[in-house]
């Protein structure tokens, strides 16, 4: 109940524009958003990217920061950064993985542009990866947001991947539709990053109950570990910092024959670092949610929502 509070405290800051703009302005922005983003721009976070890889084995998903953007000059912003980062990452070796969340490119204002700045972005990605090594691992990778953009952020992926984009969807454990939602994307063969949410729901659509939505996490991951799945050609992407349900992932991979890098794990940077690490030590691919740009205030209060331990990191930076 506490840890529910704390989530909604900080999900209500991150959304308040006022707040953040005084926030991003003012002292505290490199003490609180070092441990959670690369600051800086498309090179400090592609610079990031290759650390990570060369020094621990990680790869890494770039994402601009910036989210729920309803001022057409700001969705411009965002997309030529999306393309940026692209262009950044062609020629380095690294995965082109580039996150990206349906509200910085357009679907507070019209569907139709949405869509363009999506086909925008994924034919920067599919022409940069024609000529890098790792074929399938390169990938717009669509976050997901609150519930009011589900519908539209599975038929957007369902529209380019039916294209031959490379593309990806990210599904939460939290919402009871994800049953019906993650069975429709094995059949598809898609790619799916698994996460537990970082919204707060109501029970008539969603779990509100931690156990309840780790449990969702472990039924959703057998599916994402059974032999309809591999038949299909699914790809699982298991992005938690939960050792139990990684535990759990691996055991299901094990048991149905998916090999390392049939499948992967995914953590956010800052977060847990040393399980990635040795996860990757042992054998299994890894990836780095890696954050960059300016706007860190929505981002990193989201991340100090999700564990009141984290209390003290906000108290410390906004003391000092
Ligand atoms: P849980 O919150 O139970 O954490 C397990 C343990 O990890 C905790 O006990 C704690 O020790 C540690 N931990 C977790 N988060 C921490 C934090 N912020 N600070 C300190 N310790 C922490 N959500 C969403 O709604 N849409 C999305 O598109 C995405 N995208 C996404 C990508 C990737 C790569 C990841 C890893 C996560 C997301 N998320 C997300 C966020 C996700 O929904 C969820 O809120 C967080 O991952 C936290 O849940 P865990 O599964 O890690 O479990």
């Amino acid at each position: 109940m506490l840890s529910r509070l704390w989530q909604s405290a900080m999900i209500a800051l991150a959304r308040s524009g006022r707040v953040s703009r005084v926030m991003q302005n003012g002292r505290v922005t490199s003490g609180l958003s070092r441990r959670f983003i690369a600051s800086g721009d498309e090179t400090v976070g592609v610079a990031r990217a290759q650390a990570l890889l060369s020094e621990q084995g990680l790869r890494a998903s770039l994402f601009y920061l910036g989210e729920y953007v309803d001022q057409p000059a700001l969705v411009d912003e965002n997309v030529a950064a999306k393309l940026a980062v692209t262009r950044a990452l062609a020629g380095t070796g690294l995965d082109i993985h580039v996150s990206v969340d349906m509200t910085q490119v357009g679907h507070l204002l019209d569907p139709a542009l949405t869509r363009r700045n999506l086909d925008t972005i994924a034919e920067a990605i599919r022409d940069a990866a024609a000529s890098a090594p790792s074929p399938g691992l390169h990938c717009l990778m669509l976050d997901m947001e609150d519930p009011s953009v589900v519908d539209a952020t599975i038929a957007l992926h369902d529209d380019l991947a039916e294209r031959g984009f490379p593309v990806a969807l990210t599904l939460q454990a939290y919402l009871k539709r994800t049953e019906a939602d993650l069975a429709a994307q094995i059949r598809r063969g898609s790619r799916v990053r698994l996460v537990k949410g970082a919204f707060v729901g109501e029970p008539a659509y969603a779990y509100t109950r931690r156990p309840d939505v780790k449990a969702n996490s472990r039924r959703l991951i057998d599916a994402m570990f059974s032999e309809d799945a591999r038949e299909a050609g699914f790809y699982p992407i298991v992005a938690t910092h939960d050792a139990h349900l990684i535990a759990h992932a691996r055991d299901r991979a094990r048991a149905g024959g998916w090999t390392p890098g049939r499948y992967e794990f995914e953590m956010l940077l800052g977060v847990r670092e040393p399980l990635a690490r040795a996860l990757a030590v042992e054998g299994e691919r890894v990836r780095l949610y890696v954050p960059f740009g300016r706007d860190w205030w929505p981002y990193t209060v989201r991340r100090i929502g999700e564990s009141p331990a984290n209390a003290a990191l906000l108290a410390r930076a906004l003391a000092g």
